[in-house]
């Protein structure tokens, strides 16, 4: 199945303060491929960047699918080119949604953590599990009123909602506190998106508090280093292609693997995506990415391979 799919742009709203959203339809009618909540497509713009967007609109939902954007002022050109280059009707090419941001709809309770434009999935997640019916709550958080996208359709929703805004607040939240009021629980499952300090706090509260079941889904690159027994020099074996190539310190696994020919998938190139997802079938990968949670990463079924490296000699993927 092609990872491809053409799109175009059938409506940009505006949300809140420098967010709009993005809804995409099929170019040829029909039905988009089916997603999950907590998934992500890549939108590939207009100036030659690919980037990354969690769906916010309903999982049931074939006939479209519906980002959020903020305008980030720190803009390496994603977020600009899409509030000032796309414009209604335009084809845009993108990816089948992914998800390592997966929902646990069996779940006794719910809690989904926003910060900011990190509502976008948590919007989709919160949609389920309202059809669902089952219990859960948001806490979401964002520094203005104006700047808080979907808020109105967040609270149509109807479920237990703590909206902290900074300005009104007059600082920002106690994320610890409002953790600990919950106390921890093997059948309550806790997803956080936002940005990364917020998501950073997150985790260690969660474990400090002893909320086992902690999800994330991060927008930026964590700059994780190399571990002290990673290799600058091994071998990877591509078990379907029979094939060995020797990986040197100077290229990242996917540059070598896209320079011997192997048609590989990839967009972020910085470990956030998962588009270069790839099963690691022997050796031990050393993950820098910001995707797989810490199971995932330990058990090394899989490798993000444009950030990742190796603490084996020899590597075997599934290529
Ligand atoms: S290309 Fe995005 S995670 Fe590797």
């Amino acid at each position: 199945m092609s990872t491809h799919l053409q799109a175009f742009v059938h409506t940009l709203r505006f949300e809140a303060q420098d967010t709009i959203s993005v809804e995409l339809r099929p170019v040829d009618g029909g039905d988009f491929p089916a997603f999950t909540p907590g998934a992500h497509i890549d939108l590939h713009l207009p100036n030659g960047l690919v980037r990354s967007y969690s769906l916010s609109n309903s999982s049931q939902e074939r006939h479209r699918y519906v980002v959020g954007v903020l305008r980030d002022r720190a803009s390496r050109g994603g977020s600009r080119c899409v509030h000032e280059s796309l414009r209604v009707g335009m084809p845009i090419t993108i990816s089948v949604p992914r998800n390592h941001f997966a929902l646990d709809e069996g779940a006794a309770h719910t809690v989904l953590v926003a910060g900011g434009i990190g509502i976008t999935p948590l919007l989709c997640m919160a949609r389920r599990l309202q059809a669902l019916g089952r219990p859960f709550e948001v806490l979401y958080f964002a520094r203005e009123r104006k700047g808080a996208a979907f808020l109105q359709e967040l609270q149509a929703l109807g479920m237990p909602l703590h909206l902290h805004l900074d300005s009104e607040a007059g600082g920002p939240p106690d994320l610890r506190a409002l953790l600990a009021q919950r106390p921890p629980d093997a059948t309550t499952h806790h997803y956080a998106c936002g940005p990364a300090p917020m998501l950073d706090a997150f985790e260690k509260f969660c474990a400090e508090l002893g909320h086992a079941n902690a999800h994330i889904e991060r927008f930026a690159p964590v700059q994780v280093q190399a571990a002290a027994d990673a290799r600058g020099h091994y071998t990877v074996e591509l078990r379907r292609s029979g094939r060995c190539i020797g990986i040197t310190p100077e290229k990242s696994l996917l540059d070598s693997l896209l320079e011997a020919g192997i048609p590989m998938d990839y967009s972020c190139c910085e470990g956030v995506c998962g588009s270069c997802e790839t099963r690691v079938l022997e050796g031990e990968p050393d993950h820098r990415d910001a995707v797989l949670s810490a199971q995932e990463k330990a058990s090394n079924q899989v490798m993000m391979v444009c950030v990742s490296g190796c603490k084996s000699e020899r590597l075997v993927l599934d290529l």
